[in-house]
């Protein structure tokens, strides 16, 4: 086990997810794809999609607040807050600097991350330094995504993946449990596989990159599908390992919602068994870096975990990224 007297812990959760639901049947008539195809290709049943009005911010406040009810503090006792995602409200200012106006949390520190579908592990990882330090106490991590403003409806490679949704957590010290440790990467060659490509300095915004729908998300799936079974396993144990545990050691795995396929893969890497794996992607698709948060908020609603237990949270996503955790859950 790894020794250090003061860690960070994940004291509140919370979770915001619009109403207004697409179903597979909704999408047959909106491209040639099958409720068939999609649910074995994927297991996804539904996805949640925001008003047109409606942001990036706006959902990441619910969530937000809720995780600040739940951890029992308020805005003002934050001291930094880190929000990831790949659909911010604008280029800049960031994401976290209009949250943290509307939490009216006073002046402190407040950043965007993006490492795609990794970001809000990543996002844990850089909050527990600042506590392992001592630096700071009170940190809101946001992963929050309106990944249907850059969806392109036409394309059904990808319109079938994505959904809308926000998750949010509250990291604070500890002397007991917490997270133990993280595995975090990158591999930059497999970057051209999952991208936005226009709007950033490569392409600007122009007609032709309109035109081009080249606004939208593009990917080729099965690289990204066979990286993410290769990874997805390989990084949750390196990061049991380095805690010290043994994959029979752990209590609940919290994966990244992209494929029901690929969480079987992982699952099986580890050898669980299947009421140690928690799935909500039925319900909500692929939400990018909200998903771990959403589901670990799910998780916890639905009484799945309680103090001492061993979770292990893995994501991968555009970069290529990925990262994961483990965490001794003690709420203190
Ligand atoms: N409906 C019907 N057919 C479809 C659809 C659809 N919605 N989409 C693709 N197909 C077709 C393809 O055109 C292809 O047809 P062909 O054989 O005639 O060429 C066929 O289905 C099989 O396509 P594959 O890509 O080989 O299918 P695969 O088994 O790889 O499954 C999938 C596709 C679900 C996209 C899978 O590759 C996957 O999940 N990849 C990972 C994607 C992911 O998680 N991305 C997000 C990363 S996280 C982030 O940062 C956002």
């Amino acid at each position: 086990m790894v020794s250090k007297m003061r860690r960070a812990t994940i004291t509140g959760v919370g979770k915001y997810v619009p109403e207004k639901v697409i179903t597979n049947k909704d999408l047959e008539k909106m491209v040639d794809t099958s409720d068939e195809w999609i649910t074995s290709r994927t297991g996804m049943k539904k996805r949640h999609i925001v008003q047109d009005d409606e942001t990036t911010a706006d959902i990441g406040f619910n969530a937000a607040v809720e995780a600040l009810n739940d951890a029992n503090i308020n805005p003002e006792d934050l001291d930094l807050i880190i929000f990831s995602t790949v659909t911010p409200d604008m280029l800049f200012p960031a994401t976290a600097c209009l949250l943290a106006e509307r939490l009216n949390t006073g002046k402190i520190p407040a950043f965007d991350l993006e490492a795609g579908c990794s970001g809000f592990v990543y996002g844990i990882s850089v909050a527990a330094q600042f506590i392992e330090t001592g630096l700071f106490n009170n940190i809101l991590v946001v992963g929050s995504e309106t990944l249907s403003k850059i969806t392109d409806w036409e394309d059904r490679s990808t319109c079938v993946l994505f959904g809308d949704g926000a998750g949010a957590a509250i990291l604070q010290p500890t002397n007991k449990g917490g997270l133990l440790a993280f595995d975090l990467g990158s591999d930059g060659s497999g970057g051209k596989h999952l991208k936005l490509p226009a709007g950033g300095s490569l392409k600007p915004s122009s007609n032709k990159t309109i035109e081009n729908r080249e606004h939208y998300i593009k990917m080729d799936g099965n690289p990204v599908f066979k990286f993410a079974v290769r990874i997805m396993g390989q990084s949750s144990l390196d990061v049991i390992k380095k805690a010290g545990l043994k994959p029979e050691d752990v209590d609940l795995f919290i994966p990244h919602q992209a494929n029901i396929r690929i969480i079987k893969a992982a699952a099986n890497r580890l050898n669980l068994t299947h009421d140690k794996v928690f799935v909500n992607l039925p319900e909500y698709g692929n939400t990018s870096s909200a998903s771990i948060p959403i589901a670990l908020t799910e998780a916890k609603e639905d009484g799945l975990i309680k103090n001492g237990d061993i979770i292990v949270l893995v994501a991968f996503g555009a970069g290529l990224t990925w990262a994961s955790t483990i965490i001794d859950w003690n709420e203190g």
